[in-house]
C-alpha cells in the first residue's frame, strides 16, 4: 500500500508513478523536497498568471488573514468582497453588473446554470433545455459533467447526468453547420448556451474564431437565449486579451471566472451576470431568492488575493507581458513545427498546443511516458492523451521557455 492516505485527482494510483513532494513554489518554478526545481509549464493547470508566490498577492493574503478570516456571506458582508466586486464591476463589460461569489470554476458554471433556469423560471415561461458545444469541459460536478463532453472521464456516472443539446464544435471549414444547429436549437426554445471562447481546453485546446464566436452570440441573442461565457481557462490574459470575449466584441449575459481571478493563489470564483438576470430573482418573495451557497462563499483571505490580483492589472503592464510571452511562444512553435513527428500546431495568445504522432485519444499510451519524460528533465509538462499544450505563467524566462521546447524535441525523437 502506498504509504500516504491521500488519494489524488486524475491519478491512478495503481500505476505507482512517484509524486513529487513540493516545498516551495517562486516565480515559474516549483521546489521540491528532494532538492529539484521544476519549471512550471503549465501554470498548475492553468491557474497561475503572474507568477507563483507574487509578493504583493502573498502580502495580501497574509495581512487579510489576520484581520477576518471567515464570515457567513448570507446576510452579511466585508471591504474585501466589496472592494473586488466593484473592481470586477469597473474591469469587466459594464452590462454585468452583478457579482456572485463561489469557489471553484466548476462552481461558478453551476452557479451559471441555475441562474439561467431561474431567470426563465422566474419570467413565467420555464425553459430547461441547456445547449453546450461538442468537446466542452466545465468541470467535474454532476452539473459541470452534464454540460462538458461524455466519454471516459464520466463514464461511471452517465446516469446522474442530465440531457442537454450538443451543438457542433465549429472546426475550419464546417462553421456553418455549427450556426445552423445552433439556430434550430434555439428556435426550439432553448434556456442558455454555454461555451468555452475562442478555445476549448480540457477538450484538446481546439481553437475556433472569434467571428464564429461573435455569430453564435448573435444567433443566441436573437432568441433571447442567454448566453453563458465560461472565462474559467480563457480569462486574465491567457488568449492576448482580458478576456477572449473581447476578441470577438462578445459579451456575454452570464460570465463564469476563477483560476486567475486570485493570480492562481488561492481558490475563488465568480459568475457575473447582467441586470434582467438579477432582477428576474428580484421579489419580495423569498421563495424566489436565488438559492445557492456554500460555506467559504467570498471568503475574505480569497477576496484580498484577487484584489491584490486586480491591483496589479490596474497597475503594472499585464497586458504587455502576455502580448511578449505570446511572441515568444510563437518563436519556439514554429521552429517545432517543423518536426515531423508535431501535428496541427497552433496557438491562441499564451497558449500553444499540437500533438505529438497520430491521432489518438485521452488514455493514449504515450501521455505517462511523456509525462514521465519531462518530470525526468524538471518539467512540470501535462499531456492530454498525445495532445501536448505550454500554458506558463506570464513572468517565464527565455531560458525557461528554451527548456521546455528542447525537452519537447527531444520526447518527439525519443519516444
Ligand atoms: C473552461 C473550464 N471551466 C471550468 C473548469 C473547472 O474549474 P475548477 O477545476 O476550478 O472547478 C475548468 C477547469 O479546468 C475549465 O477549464
Amino acid at each position: 500500500m502506498n504509504a500516504s492516505p491521500i488519494w489524488h485527482p486524475f491519478t491512478q494510483h495503481g500505476l505507482g508513478e512517484p509524486i513529487p513532494l513540493v516545498t516551495r513554489a517562486e516565480g515559474a518554478y516549483l521546489y521540491t523536497s528532494d532538492g529539484r526545481r521544476i519549471v512550471d509549464a503549465i501554470s498548475s493547470w492553468w491557474v497561475t498568471t503572474h507568477g507563483h508566490a507574487h509578493p504583493r498577492i502573498s502580502a495580501a493574503i497574509a495581512e487579510q488573514a489576520g484581520l477576518l478570516d471567515q464570515i457567513i456571506f448570507a446576510g452579511w458582508t466585508h471591504e474585501p468582497a466589496e472592494t473586488l466586486a466593484g473592481g470586477l464591476r469597473a474591469m469587466m463589460p459594464p452590462e454585468l453588473t452583478r457579482v456572485f461569489f463561489s469557489d471553484s470554476g466548476s462552481t461558478s458554471v453551476e452557479v451559471a446554470l441555475k441562474m439561467a433556469l431561474g431567470y426563465w423560471l422566474h419570467r413565467g415561461e420555464p425553459r430547461h433545455c441547456i445547449l453546450a458545444l461538442e468537446h466542452g469541459y466545465h468541470g467535474d460536478t454532476i452539473g459541470t459533467m452534464s454540460v462538458g463532453a461524455r466519454g471516459v472521464f464520466n463514464r461511471a456516472y452517465q446516469p446522474l447526468l442530465f440531457d442537454v443539446e450538443t451543438i457542433p464544435f465549429p472546426a475550419a471549414g464546417h462553421e456553418q453547420d455549427t450556426l445552423d444547429a445552433l439556430e434550430r436549437a434555439c428556435a426550439a426554445g432553448a434556456a442558455a448556451f454555454i461555451v468555452e471562447p475562442l478555445i476549448l481546453g480540457a477538450g484538446g485546446m481546439l481553437i475556433y474564431a472569434p467571428a464564429t464566436l461573435a455569430e453564435m452570440r448573435r444567433v443566441c441573442a436573437r432568441h433571447g437565449v442567454l448566453f453563458i461565457a465560461d472565462e474559467v481557462m480563457t480569462g486574465w490574459g491567457r488568449t492576448g486579451t482580458l478576456l477572449a470575449c473581447e476578441q470577438a466584441g462578445v459579451v456575454p449575459d452570464i460570465l463564469c471566472l476563477s483560476k486567475g481571478l486570485t493570480g492562481g493563489a488561492i481558490p475563488l470564483a465568480v459568475t457575473m451576470a447582467t441586470e434582467p438576470i438579477y432582477d428576474a430573482h428580484l421579489s419580495t418573495d423569498r421563495g424566489r431568492m436565488f438559492f445557492h451557497s456554500s460555506s467559504y462563499t467570498a471568503n475574505p483571505i480569497a477576496c484580498a488575493a484577487a484584489n491584490a490580483n486586480l491591483a496589479i492589472w490596474r497597475e503594472e503592464p499585464v497586458l504587455e507581458r502576455v502580448a511578449d510571452l505570446s511572441r515568444r511562444q510563437a518563436e519556439r512553435l514554429t521552429t517545432l513545427a517543423a518536426h515531423p513527428a508535431i501535428h496541427d500546431a497552433r496557438q491562441l495568445g499564451t497558449i500553444t498546443a499540437f500533438e505529438i504522432g497520430g491521432a489518438e485519444g485521452y488514455l493514449s499510451g504515450i501521455a505517462p511516458r511523456l509525462l514521465a519524460f519531462f518530470r525526468e528533465r524538471d518539467l512540470l509538462l501535462r499531456p492530454l492523451g498525445n495532445t501536448v499544450y505550454v500554458m506558463p505563467p506570464y513572468c517565464i524566462s527565455d531560458d525557461d521557455l528554451e527548456r521546455i521546447y528542447g525537452a519537447i524535441k527531444d520526447a518527439c525523437e525519443a519516444i
